[in-house]
C-alpha cells in the first residue's frame, strides 16, 4: 500500500479508492504532489514548472536559482521564516527568542497497521487493515525535530495523519501552533464546507466558494462546541450529494481548533487543521515530545454521501471501541423533559412502568438526583444521592428499573462545580481561575480544572463510588458550559498556555479510566446537546446526544448535517412532547417518531401522561423500530434529499441493511405547499436484478390527534425490481399537512 521510490523520491499511499503522493526533493524538502482517485502509478506527468516569481525568496543553499521558492512549492508540513508567506503548520519560539526554523527530510519507516497515539483518542486498526509511513525531519540547526505520521486504511479513502514535534536542542523551547495536517492543492476551484451552529442548533451546513486569503472554521471555547464543528470540506464546484470529488477532514479532538484555507496568489489552497493555536502554547523542554491529535481525511469521487460513508465506516469500525460499539443500541426513556428537576421515587416508578408496558428496554434518571439539586445552581461535584427526593436510594431505584426488565441510566456531569457544593466550598482553587479576578460563571457552574490529577482522581474516585454503589447500565456524560479563564493554578506562569490542552487531555485520561473499569456500561456523552459531537468523545462513549432541541423539524436540519462526518448509531434522538419545548411547535407522534428512529431512538415525555391511543401508537412505533432497529442502526446511510439544499422544504434519508436485504427510506416534508410537484424519490445502492418487497408504509399523520394516517395509494405487498427504485424512484402521495413523514420498509425477496 505504501511505496518509496529513492530515486525519485515519491512516497505513494494507495488503496483501491485513493492515492495520497509526497515527494522529497533536494534530498530536503517534503512536498504534497497528488491526492484523490488511486493511480497505477505516479510518474510525473504534472512536473513543477519553476517560474521565477517576484518577491517570493530563494532559501539560502540556492541564492543564484530565481526559480525555486518556498513560497511556490506544494508543501506537506511547511515551516516558518524562510521565504514561504502562507500558513506554516506549526511555529515554534527558541530560547533566543527567534522563531525560525528549517526542516530537512531525515528518515522514513513503513510499518504494518497504525500506532496509537499516548493519551490521545485515535483511529486503530490491525496489522492488516492499514499501513503507516512516519516521516521524520530535522531542523538544520538541531533545535527540533519533527515526525509526520500517514495512515492508509486498506479498504476505506481514507488517510490519518497527525505529527510529533520533539525538542531535539539543549534549551527549552515553546511551541505556539502545531497542525495535526497540512497540505497544498494546485488550485482553488472549490467550494467550502463547514457546519455552524449554536445551542439547540447544531450543525447546519454552510457551502461556500473558496476565496483568496485566509478561511478559517474555528472554535475558541475550549471544546469542539456547538457553534463550529471540527469538520472542513473542500469540494469541486459541481460536486453533489452523489457525485463530484470531495476531500473530507475531520479531527479526533474534543477541545478548540481551527481549520483554515489559504488561496495565495498563484491560485494554489494550502488547507491545515489542528489545535486551535489562537491560545495554544506547549513548553518543551530538552528531548520532551509533543504529539498533535489526529485528523482523518477522505477522498471520494462520489459526492458528499462518499465522503459520509468513508467518514461513517471510519467511526463505526475504526474510532468507537468496546462492548457496544457493535451492539444494537437500547430504546430509552429519560425524565429530563418529562419531570426536569422535579421528581421523586414515586414519579420515577411511575415513569418505568409505564416504559416497561410501551415496549421501552431502558430508563435514564437525569439531572437532579445527587446533593441538593432542585435546580441548576448548586450541587455539580457532590455526586451522593440524594436520598429526599429517591428515598429507595440509587440502588432502590435502580432495582426498580430492572424488575421491570428496563435497564437503568444516570446522568452526571463531572468536569463542572457548582459554587453550592461541598466540593467547590473545600477546594476552590480546583477550578479554571485567574487569580485576581472573578471567574465568569455559565448556567452558575465553574469549570474543574482536569489538567491536574488530584481533580481528575477525585472524578474517577466519586464517579466509579457511585457506579459500584447500584446496578447502572448507562451513563450520560454532560459538559454543560464552555472554558473561561482558562487558567491552572497549579501550572507555572510559561505553561499557562498549556492549560485549554491539559485540560482536554486530562478528560481523556479520566474517560480511559473509567471506560476501562466498567466496561458493560453503556456511555453516551453530551454537551448541552450536541456541544462536544467529534470522533474524539466517541473513541470513548460511543453515541452523543445530538441536540438539546428535540422537535422533529429542527432535527431534520441537525441530524442530516450531523451525518456528513457521523454515523446514525452515534446520534440521540428522541421523541418529545407537543407543543416542542424548545420550539413551540405541534408536529405528529409519526413525524417525531420516525425522525427519531434514525438515531439511537428513544422517548424523553411524560409517558404516563399520554392518551391510551397515543401509547397504542408508541406501542406500534416500538415494535417497528425493533424489527428494523439493525438496518437503522447498522446499515450504511444515504441522504437522499436534504434541508440545506433548494427550499430546504423536504428532506429524504435511506438505511440500507449490512447484508442488503432490507431497506428503509424516510421523507419528510416540512411545510405543504400549493401547486406542489409530485416528489419522487430515487433510491440508492439497491441490487438493480433483486426484487424488493415493500412490507411496511407509513403514511403522514396529520397534526396531533389523527391517527389514521390512511394511505391514498397503498402499495405495501408489491414488490419492485431494484433498478426501478433507483430509476424510475418511488412517488410520494399527495401531502396535506405540515411537517409531514413518511417511512417505508422494503425487504428483499
Ligand atoms: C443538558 C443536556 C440535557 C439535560 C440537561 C440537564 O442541557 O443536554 O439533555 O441532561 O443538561 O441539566
Amino acid at each position: 500500500m505504501i511505496t518509496f521510490d529513492e530515486k525519485t523520491g515519491i512516497f505513494h499511499l494507495k488503496n483501491a479508492y485513493t492515492s495520497y503522493v509526497l515527494q522529497l526533493v533536494r534530498n530536503k524538502y517534503l512536498l504534497h504532489r497528488y491526492w484523490g482517485r488511486p493511480l497505477r502509478a505516479f510518474r510525473d506527468s504534472t512536473p513543477f514548472q519553476a517560474i521565477d516569481r517576484a518577491f517570493s525568496p530563494q532559501p539560502a543553499a540556492w541564492p543564484n536559482e530565481r526559480t525555486f521558492s518556498l513560497d511556490v512549492l506544494p508543501q506537506e508540513y511547511p515551516a516558518y521564516g524562510h521565504g514561504d508567506y502562507r500558513l506554516p503548520a506549526y511555529a515554534v519560539r527558541l530560547s533566543n527568542g527567534t522563531t525560525v526554523t528549517e526542516l530537512a527530510y531525515s528518515s522514513y519507516k513503513i510499518k504494518a497497521g497504525k500506532p496509537a497515539l499516548r493519551g490521545l483518542p485515535a483511529a486503530y486498526a490491525k496489522a492488516d487493515e492499514a499501513e503507516t509511513l512516519t516521516i521524520s525531519l530535522n531542523d538544520t540547526k538541531g533545535a527540533l525535530g519533527i515526525e509526520l505520521s500517514y495512515t492508509i486504511f486498506a479498504d476505506q479513502p481514507v488517510i490519518a495523519r497527525s505529527a510529533r514535534i520533539i525538542n531535539t536542542g539543549s534549551q527549552p523551547v515553546e511551541l505556539l501552533s502545531a497542525a495535526s495536517f497540512a497540505m497544498d492543492f494546485a488550485d482553488h476551484d472549490f467550494d467550502r464546507l463547514s457546519l455552524y451552529g449554536g445551542h439547540a442548533a447544531e450543525r447546519s451546513l454552510e457551502r461556500v466558494p473558496l476565496m483568496h486569503g485566509i478561511q478559517e472554521t474555528a472554535s475558541r471555547r475550549g471544546a469542539s462546541s456547538h457553534q463550529q464543528s471540527p469538520f472542513l470540506a473542500l469540494a469541486r464546484r459541481e460536486a453533489t450529494e452523489m457525485s463530484g470529488d470531495v476531500y473530507g477532514f475531520s479531527l479526533v479532538w474534543s477541545g478548540e481548533f481551527s481549520f483554515r484555507t489559504e488561496v495565495e496568489q498563484f491560485g494554489s489552497t494550502r488547507v491545515l487543521g489542528g489545535i486551535n493555536p489562537a491560545e495554544f502554547r506547549w513548553h518543551l523542554k530538552a528531548g520532551e515530545s509533543f504529539q498533535t491529535p489526529e485528523a482523518l481525511m477522505t477522498f471520494s469521487p462520489d459526492g458528499f454521501n462518499g465522503m459520509s460513508q468513508a467518514f461513517h465506516h471510519i467511526v463505526r469500525e475504526h474510532i468507537v471501541r468496546g462492548r457496544h460499539q457493535h451492539a444494537l443500541r437500547p430504546i430509552l426513556v429519560n425524565n429530563w423533559e418529562a419531570t426536569y428537576f422535579d421528581f421523586d421515587d414515586e414519579k420515577i416508578d411511575k415513569l418505568a412502568d409505564c416504559a416497561a408496558d410501551l415496549g421501552i428496554e431502558l430508563l435514564v434518571l437525569d439531572d437532579g438526583w445527587f446533593g441538593h439539586r432542585n435546580d441548576d445552581n448548586t450541587s455539580l461535584g457532590d455526586w451522593v444521592i440524594n436520598t429526599k427526593k429517591l428515598k429507595k436510594g440509587l440502588n432502590g431505584v435502580a432495582d426498580s428499573a430492572h424488575r421491570r426488565g428496563l435497564k437503568f441510566g444516570l446522568w452526571f456531569e463531572p468536569e463542572m462545580v457548582s459554587e453550592d457544593s461541598d466540593l467547590y466550598r473545600v477546594h476552590p482553587d480546583w477550578t479554571l481561575h485567574v487569580p485576581n479576578y472573578p471567574a465568569s460563571y455559565s448556567r452558575h457552574q465553574l469549570v474543574l480544572d482536569l489538567s491536574r490529577e488530584e481533580v481528575r482522581d477525585y472524578i474517577v474516585t466519586s464517579v466509579s463510588k457511585v457506579l459500584h454503589s447500584a446496578p447502572i447500565d448507562y451513563v450520560k456524560w454532560d459538559f454543560n458550559r464552555h472554558l473561561s479563564e482558562a487558567f491552572s493554578a497549579a501550572l507555572p506562569a510559561e505553561r499557562q498556555g498549556e492549560t485549554k490542552t491539559r485540560f482536554v487531555l486530562g478528560l481523556y485520561d479520566v474517560l480511559e479510566r473509567l471506560t476501562k473499569a466498567f466496561p458493560d456500561i453503556l456511555f453516551e456523552s453530551c454537551s448541552g446537546g450536541g456541544g462536544r459531537f467529534d470522533a474524539g468523545m466517541l473513541y470513548y462513549m460511543p453515541q452523543t446526544w445530538a441536540s438539546d432541541n428535540t422537535d422533529a423539524v429542527c432535527r431534520l436540519a441537525i441530524q442530516s448535517g450531523t451525518s456528513m462526518v457521523f454515523p446514525p448509531i452515534t446520534m440521540g434522538a428522541h421523541v418529545s412532547v407537543t407543543p416542542n419545548h424548545q420550539m413551540g411547535r405541534t408536529t405528529s407522534m409519526q413525524t417525531r417518531a420516525i425522525c427519531a428512529m434514525a438515531g439511537d431512538f428513544g422517548y424523553e415525555l411524560d409517558i404516563t401522561r399520554m392518551s391510551d391511543a397515543e401509547k397504542q401508537q408508541v406501542r406500534d412505533h416500538i415494535a417497528l423500530y425493533k424489527k428494523i432497529r439493525p438496518t437503522l442502526q447498522l446499515g450504511r446511510f444515504y441522504r437522499l434529499l436534504t434541508p440545506f439544499a433548494g427550499d430546504r422544504n423536504e428532506t429524504a434519508w435511506e438505511f440500507v441493511s449490512e447484508d442488503d436485504k432490507q431497506v428503509v427510506l424516510m421523507y419528510f416534508k416540512t411545510l405543504a405547499t400549493p401547486a406542489t410537484p409530485i416528489r419522487t424519490l430515487n433510491l440508492q445502492a439497491l441490487d438493480q436484478e433483486a426484487e424488493y418487497e415493500l412490507t411496511t408504509y407509513l403514511p403522514a399523520q396529520r397534526t396531533s390527534m389523527d391517527f389514521g394516517g390512511e394511505a391514498r395509494s397503498n402499495l405495501v405487498g408489491q414488490c419492485f425490481y431494484g433498478d426501478e427504485l433507483m430509476y424510475s424512484g418511488l412517488s410520494v402521495e399527495k401531502i396535506d399537512t405540515d411537517f409531514a413523514g413518511f417511512l417505508w420498509v422494503f425487504d428483499r425477496k
